[in-house]
């Protein structure tokens, strides 16, 4: 079973998919995370991001994802970069690169290649994203498209951030989210957008919890 849940920054997707995935005894492929190393390499080379430039350091890098006791851990080129890809810099310039069709499809192809190897393994995978439902896996059995008002996502990357020991003020947080989600939902390759066949779950008011049992209950009507 492939369960999709796609949404905007800060909508609690990697939170929900998590919690859902280990309620399933499944792994959790965040291809976040998978936009955001390639994005730190591409940092480390050139700051301004030359998409010129660029294509050496793709051509070169080395990127790969271990799902490790829970947890999903990033490397590049050997390198452990779970946590250094988690600052608003790198948010940035994941949103930014993953506008490039040839970042899209280097990264589509993988996360096809893992989420069938992962289902074969464990009976089952959660994927969360942007384009899960519509591109990485239209067929996928479960569907979920979260979103939540700006401020509340915004209070929540916050959160987040300050629980890695940066603090960043509220109204940075915010035009930050909302960039990043002009930028996701305007470009031209698989731009962020609900499947047609999703479920749409608002999660503005809904706890953490709620957010794992509503679409855990999901994923049992179609077991
Ligand atoms: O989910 P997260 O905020 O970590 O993703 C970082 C960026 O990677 C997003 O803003 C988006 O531009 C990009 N992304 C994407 N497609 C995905 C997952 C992430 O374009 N499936």
């Amino acid at each position: 079973m492939i369960i999709a849940i796609d949404g905007p920054a800060g909508a609690g997707k990697s939170t929900t998919a998590r919690r859902v995935a280990e309620r399933l005894g499944y792994p959790y492929l965040d291809t976040g995370a998978m936009y955001r190393a390639l994005a730190l390499a591409l940092l480390r080379q050139d700051p301004t991001l030359d998409p010129e430039r660029a294509r050496d350091t793709l051509a070169r890098v080395q990127l790969r994802v271990a799902w490790d006791n829970g947890r999903l851990r990033v490397f590049l080129d050997g390198e452990d970069v779970t946590e250094a890809i988690r600052t608003p810099e790198v948010s940035q310039a994941a949103s930014r690169i993953s506008a490039w069709p040839e970042v899209r499809a280097r990264l589509l192809a993988e996360q096809r290649r893992i989420g069938r190897a992962w289902e074969r393994r464990y009976g089952g995978v959660v994927l969360d994203g942007r384009d899960i439902g519509t591109v990485v896996f239209p067929e996928a059995e479960v569907k979920v498209f979260l979103v939540a008002d700006p401020e509340e996502r915004a209070r929540r990357r916050q959160r987040e951030l300050a629980e890695r020991g940066q603090e960043v003020p509220l109204e940075q947080v915010l035009a930050e989210i909302l960039q990043r989600d002009a930028q996701d939902q305007q470009r031209a390759v698989a731009p962020l957008r609900k499947a047609d066949d999703a479920v749409e779950l608002d999660t503005t008011s809904l706890s953490i919890d709620e957010q794992v049992q509503r679409v855990y209950e999901l994923v049992r009507e179609r077991q």
